[in-house]
């Protein structure tokens, strides 16, 4: 086993508790030793473990499939868990916590929130008139229909594509690529008899798929490589004809 001393890397955070009257933000610097294949997620925890028991942020699977971890990482979000620390050169690493989101404290954003809002607005349940009967196959759906479900229920609700979206800046009610990737969702989906009159009451404005400025901030960033502008363009394009 090699003694080798891996080198410093310098960690600056957020820290700010708004709800604590005294508390105000600023920046708090880390330093620490980086250990072969570190990522974010190990150098917090380290932190927090040695250096600063009061550091706030949000961790559950470390594997980028709970969505917890999304963070500002030099000034683009990105999952914590994700990001390894030995891809930025100079061993300087700023963290902001995601904007558009409830602050919770530090690093850590309410984006539960936030999402549970998202699906009660859109509905995000199967809409069918079907009786279900547990004790009958269920109904036969194409593998190619099914696909195309599970491609777009990959969305981990992070909300990165949120924090990176500059609409949701100029519109704070923006439902933003996850809600319209999950209306999209719901109308490929067989199950869901919703048709083009319905999606359009629910997201047929400028909060909703007429909102997006096709900024590309929400593609470019969603860890799971989501299609969100295909999907959002051929939302809109359904839509549109509606109005
Ligand atoms: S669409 Fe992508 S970036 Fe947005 S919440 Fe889902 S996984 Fe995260
Ligand atoms: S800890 Fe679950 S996605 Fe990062």
């Amino acid at each position: 086993m090699s003694n080798k001393k891996g080198r410093e890397i310098t960690i600056t955070a957020l820290k700010y508790n708004p709800n604590v009257k005294a508390s105000k933000p600023h920046f708090v610097e880390y330093k620490l030793e980086e250990t072969p294949g570190m990522t974010l997620f190990v150098a917090l925890n380290y932190i927090r473990e040695h250096l600063d028991s009061d550091l706030a942020f949000d961790f559950v699977c470390r594997a980028g499939i709970c969505g917890s971890c999304g963070m500002m990482i030099n000034g683009k979000p990105r999952l914590a868990c994700r990001t390894l620390t030995s891809e930025f050169e100079d061993g300087k690493i700023q963290l902001l916590p995601m904007p558009a989101f409830k602050l919770l404290k530090d690093l850590s954003v309410n984006t539960g929130a936030w999402m549970n809002g998202m699906s009660k607005r859109v509905e995000s349940w199967i809409h069918s008139s079907e009786k279900v009967d547990i004790a009958k196959l269920e109904k036969r759906v194409e593998p190619e229909s099914a696909q195309e479900t599970f491609e777009l229920d990959r969305c981990i609700e992070c909300g990165i594509c949120l924090a990176a979206c500059g609409t949701k800046v100029m519109r704070p009610d923006f439902i933003g690529a996850v809600g319209l990737n999950r209306v999209a969702r719901f109308d490929v989906d067989v199950h869901d008899e919703r048709t083009a009159e319905d999606f359009y009451e629910l997201v047929g404005d400028d909060n909703g798929v007429f909102g997006c400025m096709t900024l590309l901030g929400c593609e470019d960033n969603c860890p799971k490589n989501l299609p969100l502008q295909t999907k959002i363009a051929y939302m809109r394009r359904k839509l549109v004809a509606l109005r």
